[in-house]
């Protein structure tokens, strides 16, 4: 099985999360684009869908699927969407497209966050991906010198503005010990938008395509 193979795998298992005639929180990235076309096959069974992205909200509107702002839903059962790496615990960086924001708030609003992975991005600790924080772009410069403060080597990403017109710093070398108290301090500079690590949120079901098939994890809840 190839990693796309994976992805659209764990992408068709995860429509059995999706809750008849209500909302439907989706993600970004290359494994939320499939599930994005999985959903298609259903989409006479939803009320609607909410966006992580302008991305995702372009790929939903492509497939005649009813999007609507999250200011004007007020239950969302279920998110589904991608991860950068992911352990078992549910803690995850998430970011690599840039959409962290959107999705972080996607996802506290959602009662089940559904993680849907191929096999490489399981880890059993979070870090070797760089770790990816938007930062208003007046606070580029003070964020990085903070984030080195930590132990990090920051990284702008070039040429990106996210949907919120931000900058994205991608934050490598992290000794990322403790996923929610990193998670905590990296928030609380002065000029973060938002961190990448879902760790206080994280996911409440993952579901790991392999070559061998699929394994789904319920990671045991958070305090
Ligand atoms: C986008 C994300 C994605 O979920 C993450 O980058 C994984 O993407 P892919 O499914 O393409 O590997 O957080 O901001």
């Amino acid at each position: 099985m190839t990693q796309d193979e994976q992805k659209r795998a764990v992408a068709r298992e995860a429509l059995r999360f999706v809750e008849p005639d209500a909302y439907i929180g989706v993600g970004s990235g290359s494994t939320a684009n499939f599930f994005i076309d999985e959903l298609a096959v259903i989409k006479h069974r939803l009320r609607g869908a909410v966006a992580s992205s302008a991305r995702t909200a372009e790929r939903l509107k492509s497939h005649g699927i009813w999007i609507d702002e999250l200011n004007n839903v007020d239950e969302l059962p279920v998110y589904i969407d991608g991860a950068d790496e992911v352990m078992e615990s549910g803690a995850m960086i998430k970011g690599g497209g840039g959409a962290l924001t959107r999705e972080k708030i996607v996802a506290a609003v959602a009662r089940k966050f559904v993680c849907i992975v191929d096999a490489s991005k399981l880890v059993k600790k979070l870090g070797a991906f760089p770790l990816p924080v938007e930062v208003i772009p007046m606070a580029r410069s003070y964020v990085a010198r903070e984030l080195v403060l930590l132990g990090g080597h920051p990284e702008w990403r070039m040429g990106f503005t996210t949907d919120n017109g931000n900058l994205i710093l991608d934050v490598h070398g992290l000794n990322i010990v403790d996923p929610i108290a990193m998670e905590a301090q990296i928030s609380q500079i002065t000029g973060v938008v938002t961190v990448g690590l879902f760790a206080r949120r994280g996911a409440d079901v993952i579901l790991i395509g392999a070559p061998e098939g699929i394994r789904t994890i319920t990671p045991t809840r958070r305090k």
